[in-house]
């Protein structure tokens, strides 16, 4: 038996509350991304019919193209060297930079120190406490509501009972035409978090997954670890990341997932100067691992206890957000290995907006996603909608799972950390087990007891 901590409930309560006010609301003066420039119809994308998007040979996939100028032109001089912090190429002190960067209030920033990496490349959490938490640091504490005020809060879990958060980052990748064939023959829509740098190399990548429905979020330009960047590089990491989603879809994203979920207050602040929220999980595969840092079989145990727990009573009360990506052949492989367990073992599998009712994802409201009833209505099996109706007293009375670990596929550190197990544990329910922040371990509180 698990025993629940007041705190813990009233911070679950307050977050619950919080998505509410986070997913309806608006910033001020968040017009920034009306200057952006698209040829794009997001209601109507045709992909050019070449090798590149409709062959399933990874090779001939990932063969560079020139896109159609009369789409888009992508002219590297107005973008950040790719696959480098968003400031390179003097994209710092272009007209349009400057005039955002001086449009916002830094006096109004909190004052939290730009974080720096050890000499083996991790995040270097000396002479920060994990259990104060001042700066609700994820990757110190797993913490996802803020400590300031005015900042979004993280979305971290779909709350529907036995409902799986369906999500992909790192995309998008050269090689995906068989994996988003598969979600589109199976009717899926995922949230898929793209690099900036990603959307400007392969952009018909891009467009497809608009194309398919899915749900477009950032995940920032150059992958990096946001915390150690300076207020003007995360910036840039958004603001390029937007325009250039922009650019080749014809939308703006109002969501982003931070790469190695590495967030803090003075992070979550600048995001939400530009509208932007993030979106954490709370289950994590470890995919990119497989063949890297940990073996294959390692990876598929996961998603086996992962799926289940869709059946075991893990989600009776409330639903997850899965950690896994589309970086490569390997992920994207176990991805469609594993995909039928996890209808089976849940009842619903859908992208964070509409598990979360975030029928406007993006800036421009002429693409809209259906809410969570929306969805059922549609869906006309019956169990679907009993799950419905008892949702909103579950969503109140569950402790959503918060173990997680970090993710590096740039990283030569790993191990498969996330666990589940009762405990009575810390306020933010974090035990760290390792100085390294790919070391980082939660146990969490698995009780959805009360
Ligand atoms: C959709 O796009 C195609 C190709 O760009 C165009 O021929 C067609 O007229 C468009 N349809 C609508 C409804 O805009
Ligand atoms: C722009 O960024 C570069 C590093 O890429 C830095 O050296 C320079 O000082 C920055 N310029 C301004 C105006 O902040
Ligand atoms: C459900 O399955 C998971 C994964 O195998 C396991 O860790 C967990 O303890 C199980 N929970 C229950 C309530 O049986
Ligand atoms: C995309 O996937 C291919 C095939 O697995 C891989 O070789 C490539 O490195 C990936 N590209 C990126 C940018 O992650
Ligand atoms: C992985 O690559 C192989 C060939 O190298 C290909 O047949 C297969 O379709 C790819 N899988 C995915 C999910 O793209
Ligand atoms: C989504 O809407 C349904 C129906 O109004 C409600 O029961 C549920 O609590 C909402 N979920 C969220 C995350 O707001
Ligand atoms: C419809 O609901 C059933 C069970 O409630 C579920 O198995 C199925 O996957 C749902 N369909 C879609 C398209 O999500
Ligand atoms: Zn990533």
């Amino acid at each position: 038996m698990v025993q629940i901590k007041p705190l813990l409930l009233s911070l679950t309560l307050a977050q619950v509350a919080s998505f509410v006010s986070a997913a309806a609301s608006t910033t001020n003066g968040q017009d920034y991304w009306q200057s952006f420039k698209s040829n794009i119809n997001p209601l109507n994308v045709t992909l050019p019919k070449i090798t590149q998007t409709v062959s399933i040979n990874p090779t001939q996939e990932c063969t560079y193209y020139d896109p159609d100028t009369a789409l888009f032109n992508i002219d590297p001089t107005e973008w950040p060297s790719i696959w480098e912090v968003a400031t390179t190429n003097g994209m710092n002190t272009s007209a349009e930079f400057t005039a955002l960067y001086n449009s916002i209030d830094w006096t109004k920033a909190p004052n939290i120190p730009v974080r720096t990496l050890t000499s083996s490349g991790s995040l270097d959490f000396t002479g920060y406490d994990a259990n104060t938490d001042p700066d609700c640091w994820w990757s110190s504490s797993v913490c996802t509501v803020p400590k300031i005020a005015d900042v979004n809060p993280d979305i971290y879990y779909c709350p529907e009972p036995e409902t799986w958060g369906l999500t992909y980052d790192d995309g998008p990748n050269c090689s995906h035409n068989a994996f988003y064939d598969y979600l589109e023959e199976q009717k899926l829509t995922a949230s898929m978090f793209y690099i900036g740098s990603n959307v400007v190399d392969w952009p018909y990548g891009a467009m497809r997954g608009v194309k398919d429905g899915h749900h477009i979020a950032s995940h920032t330009w150059s992958h990096p670890m946001v915390t150690t960047l300076t207020n003007q590089e995360v910036l840039a990491e958004f603001y390029y990341t937007q325009k250039a989603i922009k650019l080749i879809t014809g939308l703006t994203p109002r969501y982003w997932r931070p790469p190695y979920g590495d967030v803090d207050d003075r992070v979550r602040w600048i995001a939400s100067q530009l509208g932007l929220t993030a979106i954490i999980w709370n289950l994590d595969t470890d995919d990119w691992a497989a063949g890297v840092t940990t073996t294959v079989a390692a990876v598929e145990e996961s998603y086996t206890d992962f799926i289940t727990m869709g059946k075991n009573g893990t989600f009776a009360n409330s639903g997850n957000i899965v950690l896994t990506h589309e970086i490569n052949n390997e992920t994207m492989s176990l991805a469609l290995q594993n995909l039928p367990a996890i209808r089976q073992n849940y009842q619903h599998v859908i992208n964070v907006a509409t598990c979360q009712n975030i029928t406007y994802p993006y800036f421009e409201n002429t693409v809209s996603f259906q809410s969570f009833s929306e969805y059922l209505g549609l869906n006309t099996t019956s169990s679907a909608s009993s799950s419905a109706s008892s949702s909103a007293s579950s969503v109140a009375s569950s402790i959503p799972i918060s173990a997680a670990s970090g993710s590096s596929p740039s990283s030569g550190v790993a191990s498969k950390v996330s666990s589940l197990s009762s405990t009575s544990s810390s306020t933010s329910g974090a035990v760290k087990l390792s100085p390294a922040y790919i070391g980082l371990a939660l146990v969490a509180v698995a009780g959805l007891l009360i």
